[in-house]
């Protein structure tokens, strides 16, 4: 194959590489999309494990992620509410299981108070800090220097108040435990929701998915660009550099273009040799973003037998193995499929045991939600985006302590003729499908621009 050159190349098939790339050739422009993985899509992924449907990365869209909602219309792809009719269960820090109905957690009338408050505290630091430029905040540095588990325990007196809100941040967003990343990193990923009571909101935050799983989005957006632009298979291994051109090589090809997108996520910017290397700040803060972790455990059983009992399926515990279960039961399936999230430090745990144990020790905990018919699932999966080479954890990448102040400002910044562009760099809709798609067209418009 001769070697290609285009106006704009773009590595990773990813939501992020392939909006920019619909954007760019929508006005005109020649791109190559260069993919290490044998599939588009990236981080959302639908697969078919044992004959059913899973989709084992992304998958919800909530109702402010308006560039995927907007995207997903023009490719005339329809959604589908989450089941979410009956009550939740949750399960306190001494194991006390109870049935609730509402937004709020049944636990004492003071720890729900204090609950409020802290969610009206969050509400007003994400409403004043913002997504887009958090780092220059007049108390950033405060607030990106302590830890948001320390955070809220100067702020409450309350454990159980402070580990339930931790946990709609910690298990629930950035997958580290909460000593790991500052309070303005939670207040970032708040304020990039739209609210801190957003995240808290289940039905908002988990609210609809697109019949036919969210990789189709990718796999559309990679079919209209044409066979001869996506290239499969092919793992960028060098970029290098001037000021106005670039060569971007893999093991089969060099493609030469005016620019190059590097549309993967931040910890794996430093798998590719760049000549000459990129400037000491971004190889010194290139290093301070990292994954998460968390499994995607999916079970599905011949019917949804929670609904028999009155139930929705949504289940939360801080201290438990699987700390949020809900119903995702796919579009237009008889069966019932649930779907939890075991995070971090349980995740390692996990991780550690021998296959037949993890299976059980899971179901266990989703028993400990559903009732003893969880025990028994027809197809049982978990979702492992840690141990792919292209990805190396879920969902995202954050900034350890400290980072976020010291080094966002310049995370967006290009390098020359080098772009970098990712969900995890995105302001509104950070961490998800919706930042990308921001991100990927937003960095499409920059390069039109000039
Ligand atoms: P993404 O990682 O998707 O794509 C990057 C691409 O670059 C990949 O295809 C990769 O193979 C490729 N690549 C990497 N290095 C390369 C190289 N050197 N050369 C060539 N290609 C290279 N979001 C959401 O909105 N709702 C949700 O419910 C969830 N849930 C969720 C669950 C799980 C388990 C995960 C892992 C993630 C989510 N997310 C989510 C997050 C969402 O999936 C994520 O934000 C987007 O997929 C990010 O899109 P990007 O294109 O930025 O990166």
């Amino acid at each position: 194959m001769s070697d290609p050159q285009c106006d704009v190349v773009i590595v990773g098939a990813g939501p992020t590489g392939l909006s920019a790339a619909r954007t760019l050739q929508a006005a005109g422009k020649d791109v190559v999309v260069l993919e290490a993985r044998d599939r588009v899509g990236g981080r959302t992924w639908t697969d078919h494990i044992d004959g059913q449907m899973y989709e084992i990365g992304g998958q919800w869209i909530s109702p402010d992620q308006t560039a995927l909602l907007q995207l997903v219309a023009e490719l005339g792809k329809e959604t589908y509410q989450r089941y979410r009719e009956g009550d939740s269960v949750y399960i306190a820090p001494d194991g006390t299981r109870t049935v609730y109905s509402g937004d709020m957690f049944p636990v004492g009338e003071s720890t729900q108070a204090e609950m409020e408050r802290l969610i009206a505290q969050l509400d007003e630091l994400a409403a004043r800090i913002g997504p887009t430029a958090p780092w220059d905040a007049e108390d950033a540095a405060e607030l990106d220097s302590v830890s948001f588990h320390h955070w809220l325990r100067s702020q409450s007196d309350d454990e159980i108040a402070c580990a339930n809100i931790g946990m709609f941040i910690a298990g629930g967003m950035l997958t580290k435990p909460a000593t790991t990343f500052s309070a303005l990193q939670a207040i970032l990923m708040a304020a990039s929701a739209g609210s801190f009571t957003h995240l808290v909101d289940d039905h908002f935050i988990l609210d609809r998915r697109v019949v036919g799983g969210m990789q189709s989005v990718s796999e559309q957006m990679a079919a209209e660009l044409g066979e001869d632009v996506v290239h499969l298979n092919s793992p960028v291994r060098t970029i290098e550099w001037t000021e106005d051109s670039v060569t971007v090589g893999t093991d089969a090809m060099n493609v030469s273009a005016n620019r190059v997108i590097v549309a993967v996520p931040p910890n794996l910017y430093s798998r590719i040799s760049y000549t000459p290397h990129l400037p000491r700040l971004q190889q010194v803060f290139h290093q301070h973003q990292s994954m998460g972790l968390v499994i995607k455990v999916h079970a599905t059983y011949q019917t949804p037998f929670w609904r028999e009992d009155g139930l929705c399926g949504t289940g939360f515990g801080a201290g438990q193995i699987v700390q949020e279960v809900y119903d995702n039961t796919n579009h237009g399936e008889e069966q019932g499929t649930l779907v939890g999230f075991i995070s971090d430090v349980n995740a390692d745990a996990m991780f550690a045991l021998d296959e037949d144990t993890r299976k059980q020790r899971i179901l266990e905990s989703l028993a400990d939600f559903l009732g003893p018919r969880a025990l028994e699932p027809e197809v049982f999966y978990l979702s492992d985006f840690g141990a792919e080479e292209w990805t190396r954890g879920a969902y995202a990448t954050s900034y350890d302590l400290g980072g976020l102040h010291r080094w966002g400002r310049f995370q967006n910044d290009p390098v020359g003729p080098i772009h970098f562009a990712s969900s995890d760099i995105a302001a509104q809709g950070y961490q998800h499908v919706d930042g990308a798609i921001r991100i990927g067209q937003d960095t499409a418009a920059k390069i039109l621009s000039t």
